[in-house]
This record gives structure tokens, sequence and C-alpha cells, in this order.
């Protein structure tokens, strides 16, 4: 897909259709005025008929006759009191959705005035949504679902008398494009079905991106996470023919530096439940356990295209869950690699079993700071349904500051709490700690178990049971969303500004 920029006025290009994004108080700038003028007044008619509302992701299209672009599709934003930048993304998913439908093949985007403080910004978080608005869910059939097939997106960097500088423009494009397709690229992969994305199909994924862009690239093989004492992994593992992999990429943006970010993702390919099976109702969409995986291993592709100045790992135990005569059994303890005993109470909670090793082994590899994600519990779908992901950390600090990077990206991430009561509800009569506990806060005594295995470095733990899939959307087909890839993304980029920023004196940066 061709990305540009063009200084042209919105209405003298020549593309398929012109979005136009419009605010609920029906109030068109200057350069909508325009447009509009040039429309015989189609747009005032609208909000005049009360056609539309200018609410979010609200549509309306009109046939510009006369004019070098044919269509003018608007857009609503909402409220223009709170327009934030990251609204874009839907607004560009929105218009590349409804118009890729209608075979429409180039769009030209011109942005409210209201994004004029943060273009490059916001030219990321348009393109970002567009190229998330072209994926669609029904690859797998033999004629998919009228295709979303976008030729062209152009960025209009005039508006009335005001006008986007081109250079922030392209910056955001570049950015956006290497976020969005790495957005999709998680989103593929966890779209996959289990028989097509086994843990070999998954390393193999790895790989082939750690080479197309350059990271350092490792599979532990089941011999290997053996020899480590990975006794917590190897017990999931060990129900299905499909070998277990411990997948490792590295990313080297600051050499010198002893800092080293790690991404610890439950890359679980399918989950039964093991022994403890799962009801039959809902098990196909266990295919996307991989989820978190799939986040780390797409997040770190998209950071080795950045370069950011920072060191990243990206940690991926990828395993199925099954239940068969070797599988793990209700009452089994295994041992995990910091030697600590699990007594499995309940097979199906596994992702906190393959975490365990991966964690410890993040912290083999130097990690001083962890961010896991996981799809970890369906509690996490009880507390915030798919508004938010559950956000646990042994870290006030840390945490606080990831928040406050991470919901400026579209997503959304919402705090729980890790009191010691948790912490004591995963304790085992007979091994040190036990795998399942009772129905209360199991978002929380999931996080207190995993807390067992990152000793003291600073971690978050997201849980993305409720974010990681959702039903279609406005400006994203049904399915895998690639949570948390933006905020994994966004984190790596402000670290390495904020360390650039304080090594040269200057207190922790304010973001741009
Ligand atoms: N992968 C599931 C969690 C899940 C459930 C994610 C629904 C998305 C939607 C996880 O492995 C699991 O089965 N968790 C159990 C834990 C319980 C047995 C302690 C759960 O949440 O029921
Ligand atoms: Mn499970
Ligand atoms: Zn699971």
């Amino acid at each position: 897909m061709q990305i540009r920029v063009s200084p042209g006025t919105a209405t003298s290009l020549e593309a398929g259709s012109l979005a136009l994004p419009v605010f609920s108080d029906g109030q068109l700038d200057d350069a909508t005025q325009g447009i509009d003028r040039e429309l015989e007044g189609a747009i005032a008619d609208i909000f005049a008929s009360g056609e539309m509302k200018g609410k979010t992701n609200e549509v309306a299209l009109i046939h510009a006759k006369g004019l070098p672009v044919k269509r003018v599709l608007l857009v609503g934003l909402g409220e223009r009191a709170k327009f934030e930048p990251q609204a874009l993304a839907k607004y560009a998913g929105t218009a590349v959705r409804y118009l890729g439908k209608r075979n429409v093949r180039s769009i030209a985007f011109a942005l409210p005035l209201e994004a004029q403080h943060q273009v490059r910004t916001s030219a990321s978080f348009v393109v970002e949504g567009a190229l998330a608005g072209t994926i669609d869910s029904t690859t797998y059939r033999t004629e998919p679902d009228k295709p979303i097939a976008i030729e062209e997106l152009i960025l209009v960097s005039t508006a009335g008398s005001h006008g986007f500088e081109a250079a922030a423009l392209e910056q955001g494009i570049e950015r956006g494009r290497i976020l969005g397709e790495a957005v999709n690229v998680a989103r593929l992969m966890a779209l996959t079905p289990a028989n097509d994305m086994t843990p070999t199909h998954m390393a193999a994924r790895a790989e082939e991106l750690a080479k197309e862009f350059g990271l350092r690239f490792e599979a532990l093989d089941e011999e290997r996470m053996k020899k480590l004492g990975m006794g917590s992994l190897l017990g999931v593992s060990q129900g299905s023919d499909e070998a277990a992999r411990l997948i490792v990429l590295t990313y080297e943006g600051d050499p010198n530096n002893p800092e080293k970010l790690a991404f610890v993702g439950k890359g679980l390919t399918f989950d039964s439940g093991g022994i403890s099976i799962k009801p039959a109702e809902n098990m196909h969409e266990m295919k996307y356990d991989m989820s978190g995986g799939a986040g780390v291993i797409a997040a770190l592709s998209a950071i080795a295209r950045l370069k950011p100045k920072l060191n990243v790992i990206g940690v991926v135990p990828a395993s199925e869950n099954l239940p068969g005569p070797r599988a793990v059994k209700p009452g089994d303890i295994v041992r995990a690699m910091n030697g600590k005993t699990i007594e499995v109470i309940n097979t199906d909670a596994e992702g906190r079993l393959i975490l365990a090793d991966a964690l410890c082994y993040a912290r083999e590899l130097g990690a001083t700071k962890i961010v896991d994600c996981a799809t970890l519990t369906g509690s996490m779908v009880m507390a915030l349904g798919h508004a938010a992901t559950g956000t646990i950390s042994n870290d006030d600090g840390f945490v606080k500051y990831f928040l406050g990077v991470a919901n400026q990206t579209g997503e959304r991430y919402w705090q729980l709490p890790l009191y010691e009561d948790y912490s004591i509800a995963v304790k085992s009569e007979i091994a040190d700690l036990r795998n399942s506990t009772g129905r209360p806060a199991g978002s929380l005594t999931a996080s207190a178990f995993l807390q067992n295995f990152v000793g003291t470095t600073p971690w978050i733990h997201l849980d993305i049971a409720g974010t990681a899939y959702v039903d279609e959307t406005a400006y994203m087909a049904k399915g895998p969303t690639g949570t948390p890839v933006r905020a994994l993304v966004a984190l790596a980029e402000d670290m390495a500004k904020v360390r650039a920023a304080t090594k040269n004196g200057t207190p922790a940066a304010a973001r741009t």
C-alpha cells in the first residue's frame, strides 16, 4: 500500500474518496466549510437534517460530482472538547472499512485542526488505524468477504489557511506504518487456527520476522528446557504431541547499557484446559490463547524497525494444553526453574505455569524490568469486560509510568491491586504454591502466583483475556485486536526517550 503526503487542497486530489472528520457540535472549521461550498452545502444539509450528528464512528457518504475527489465520507469524532489523537486510529479504520467494502481503492485523509499540535502523533494514528482496518477475518474462506483492497492512502497537509508540516506527517506515516504492520502481524498470528499455529509454527514465524527486521532469534527445545529445570512449562506441554518452544528475541539498541527491558508473552497455542477440560462452548476461541506471545513477537519486530536506544528482549513460552495419557493431572507437583514447587490443582490454570519458567528465564537473561502479557484469567473478563486490560505490578513507580504511556496509545489499561492476601491464597498445603485458588479475585491470585517468579525485578503483568480479541467494531474486524502491541512499543520508545533526556541532564522528558 502506498502512503503519501499531499500538499494539495482536499477536494483537488485524485482519490476514490476524501475522509473528513466532523465533531458532534456540528461546527465546520474553515477548511471543511470550503469543501462544503464546493459540495453545494451537502455537509451542512446532512447536519441540518439530523442524518448524522458527528458521534464517534458515525459516517455519511456524499458523492462529489464534478470534483477530482469522487466522494467525501464524513466520519464522526464525537465531542470536540474530548478530542485526543488516538481517536484518529478509529477514524481512519472506520473510513477504510466503510469505503474499502465499497470498492474504493484510494483514500485521502483530512486531519482536524485539533490535531495541529501533535502532527507526527496524529499521522501515526491515522496510518496505524487505516492499516488495522484492512485486515479481515475471512482469509480462510475460498471466497473471502468483500476484500478491502486499499492501494493508496494520502494525508492532506493543508487545512484551509492552516497547514500540517509535511516533514512531521512523513515521520508519523513511517512510525504508523511500522506500528500498524506489527499490530496486524500479531492479529494474523492469533487469528490463525491452532492446527496452523503450533509452538513450532510460532517459533518459525518469530524467526522469519527476526531475519526480516534484524533481531537475534533463539528457540529452546524441550531438551534444553529440561536441562534448565523448567518443569512447570514442560508439565503443561507433556500432554501434547506438539513440542513446546521457548522463543527468545533480542534487540540491542543500547549495547553499553546494562538496562534490559523484557517482554514475556503467553504463547499457549491451544488451551483445551487439559485434564480439567473446558466446556465445549467457546472452546474454539482458545486458539487465541497465544495472543500475548504474538503481541510480544510483533512488538519486537516493530522495535527492531523503530530502533529506540534501549535493550529489549522478548520471551515467549509456546505450548499446547491438551488432555492425554501423559498429561499432567490435578494433584501433580511440578518444579519451576527457580526451584519452587507447584501443586497443579487445576490443569486449566496453565498460563501461569508456562509463564513461571519464562519469567525466571527472562531474569536469567538479565532483565532489569519485566512486562508480561497473557490471556490469563476468565475472571478478568468478568472484572473489566472488553474495555480495558487489567494491570498488576510489584512496583508503583514503574506501573504509574507505564499507565501514563500506555493509555495514550488507543489501548486501555487499568491498575488492580496486588495485596498480600492474594499471595497467601496461592500457598499450597503440600508444595510451595498451588496454581488455582477459589473463585474470589481470580485475576489477582494469578498475579500473586506470577510474582513468585520475578524476585525483586520491577514487573508489570497485563491480563489481556478481555482485550486480546473482541467482536467486530466500525474500525476493526471481529477477532484479535493486537493488544498490547501498541503499549509495548510505546513503552520501549518512551523509555529510550526518557533515558536520552536524563543523560543530557534534563529531567524526565515530556512526551511530544
Ligand atoms: N486461557 C484461559 C483464560 C481465558 C478464559 C482467557 C477466557 C480468555 C477467555 C486460562 O488458561 C484459564 O483457563 N484460566 C482459568 C484459571 C482457573 C482454572 C484458575 C480461568 O480463568 O477459568
Ligand atoms: Mn486454561
Ligand atoms: Zn489459557
